[in-house]
């Protein structure tokens, strides 16, 4: 069985308190932090950059890090850009733990794959709401995980769509043991779809970041992942 994880997305956080947004999320059992980078040309917006996360990094260690008591977290890197093979390096000296790039923008995601498994980080696709599952059949063996988009890429705030949840429930068919992310619109009145479908990684901005108990929150999309 795959393990239910819960990954806010700092988009929705306050950048100018960005450590102390992080470490809440953390302290209220949040499992990895999802990281939006944009670069104004794959999608329609400017987010963030290497400077950014490796200040991060100093604030929130690497899991297994035992030289901190700080809260620890795993860095998983949402890469709306184009060309991302060019940032595979500047990303994990800055920390990254996964890096997911998005099939639009690669002519060749099998030596993607390869190129950033060689640093031993995680290697993830996704692909966006106009792109066909089966893109991913042939790369799925090779995958740490797959990242089917559940909005637009580019914005937080945006209404989930659940017409992606047949891609979803494809790709569990076929990769029992993947893991399955959903980025977009994630929150309590639709995390069950999700769920259902057989998703297990959730990503979640807006509702966790403006929940009113944000470890309530996080353990109720986790507890529905799990069911
Ligand atoms: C959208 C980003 C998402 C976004 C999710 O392009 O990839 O990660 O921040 O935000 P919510 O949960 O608010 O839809
Ligand atoms: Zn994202």
């Amino acid at each position: 069985m795959v393990k239910p994880i819960v990954a806010p997305s700092i988009l929705a956080s306050d950048f100018a308190n960005l450590e102390c947004g992080c470490h809440k999320v953390l302290n209220a059992g949040a499992d990895w932090l999802h990281i939006d980078v944009m670069d104004g040309h794959f999608v329609p917006n400017i987010s963030l950059g290497q400077p950014i996360v490796a200040s991060l990094r100093k604030a929130v260690p690497r899991v297994g890090d035992t030289s901190s008591t700080k809260p620890k977290a795993f860095f998983d890197c949402h890469m709306m850009v184009e060309s991302p093979e060019k940032w595979v390096e500047d990303f994990v000296k800055c920390g990254a733990d996964q890096f997911t790039f998005h099939y639009e923008a690669t002519k060749d995601p099998l030596a993607l794959v390869k190129l950033i498994k060689s640093y031993n980080i995680r290697a993830a696709c996704a692909i966006k709401p106009g792109t066909p599952v089966d893109v991913l059949y042939e790369l799925g063996p090779h995958l740490d995980m797959a990242l089917v988009m559940t909005v637009e890429p580019g914005f937080g705030g945006q209404k989930f769509m659940l017409d992606m949840m047949p891609k979803v429930e494809a790709l569990r068919n076929k990769f029992p043991q993947l893991d399955i992310q959903v980025d977009g619109g994630l929150g309590r009145d639709t995390i069950s779809h999700a769920a259902k479908a057989g998703a297990n990684v959730i990503v979640a901005g807006t509702s966790v970041f403006t929940a009113e108990d944000t470890t309530e929150m996080i353990s109720h999309l986790k507890s529905e992942v799990a069911d």
